[in-house]
């Protein structure tokens, strides 16, 4: 099945997790590459498709490549977020990211923490639309840790079950 892991970041985090993600995936046919550089996913069976949480939601890019993404085809979302893991704060992109998805079929979602620059977290703690998920962040300094990493990449592993099963 071939398989793609695509992802945008902006400090790295996202990438560190697109790259255990692709680790964990025992498939022949994979390929891994920022979303800049995706032309077609016509091609693959499987996406998985990740971002750094922003301002509460998906970054503009990758919402542009989600809905680019033709129907019925598999996705499973990943994210990363300054923010606790499972909170509310955090939920909401993937929510967000469910809707841009109508049209596909979500396997499932994989969230971790991911360090925020603490100059940028002094500077955010001042704005009120960003002050309760800088709180959370200044606790996130050393995520995504080998903890967050070993998870994803089980996650992925179990994301390529589920994506077996859903064909036969
Ligand atoms: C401008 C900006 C906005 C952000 N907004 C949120 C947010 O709303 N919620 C959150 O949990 N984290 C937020 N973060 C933290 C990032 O999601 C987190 O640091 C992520 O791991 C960055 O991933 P990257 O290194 O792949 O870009 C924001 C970070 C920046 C710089």
């Amino acid at each position: 099945m071939e398989t793609l892991v695509t992802f945008y970041t902006e400090s790295g985090n996202t990438e560190k997790l697109a790259m255990a993600i692709f680790e964990g995936i025992d498939e022949t046919e994979k390929e891994i590459r920022p979303i800049k550089q995706v032309s077609s996913v016509d091609d693959y069976n499987l996406i998985f498709c990740g971002f750094p949480v922003q301002s509460h939601s998906v970054p503009a890019k990758v919402e542009a490549f989600i809905k680019r993404i033709p129907r019925g085809k598999n996705v499973a979302f990943f994210a990363t977020h300054g923010s606790l893991r499972g909170g509310k704060l955090a939920v909401t992109a993937f929510h967000y990211a469910l809707i841009l998805a109508s049209h596909l079929i979500v396997l499932g979602t994989f969230g971790c923490r991911g360090r925020v620059k603490e100059k940028i977290i002094d500077e955010l703690l001042r704005k009120a639309e960003h002050k309760a998920w800088a709180e959370e962040a200044q606790s996130a300094a050393e995520h995504p840790d080998a903890t967050d990493l070993e998870e994803g990449k089980e996650w992925a592993k179990w994301m390529v079950a589920r994506a077996h099963s859903h064909r036969s």
